[in-house]
């Protein structure tokens, strides 16, 4: 999104994302917006707009799960607020039961994975602004 806002110096643009109704209280929805994924969520009936990529690994949070404000990654449960994109907690690091019973080769792979993996680091996501008009959900961006 960052891409959009940072090429386009233009007045805010309002674009239709979804209707009140399609999203329950409690729920989320991925929208796509010009090419990207958007996640759209209702908290207690008020809606927030955050990039629907995990600042971690790109997964799409709009599988994972909501509980109030914070949306749980799918992939390795990094949580982020919905209303500010900020990350609340980092991503779980899963450990291979009995990893040193695998083959060496196994074994090596897994190393390797492991020393790719642990410098990524976990980001902030992009939150947008909504506007609500009768039944119609508008986001806002280039501003
Ligand atoms: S991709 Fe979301 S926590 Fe790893």
């Amino acid at each position: 999104m960052r891409r959009i806002l940072q090429s386009v110096k233009e007045e805010p643009r309002f674009i239709e994302v979804a209707k009140v109704g399609d999203i329950e209280k409690g729920k989320m929805k991925n929208v796509q917006v010009e090419g990207m994924d958007i996640l759209i969520a209702n908290v207690d009936g008020k809606f927030y707009a955050i990039d629907d990529r995990c600042g971690h690994m790109n997964a799409l949070l709009s599988m994972g799960k909501l509980v109030g404000n914070i949306v749980t990654c799918p992939f390795h449960f990094a949580q982020f607020d919905v209303t500010s994109g900020k990350k609340v907690k980092e991503p779980e690091s899963e450990e291979i039961k009995d990893a040193d019973k695998l083959p060496e080769d196994m074994q090596n792979y897994l190393s390797y994975v492991e020393t790719l993996i642990e410098p990524v680091k976990t980001y902030d996501i992009q939150s947008y602004k909504l506007k609500i008009e009768g039944n119609k959900i508008f986001l806002m961006i280039n501003a």
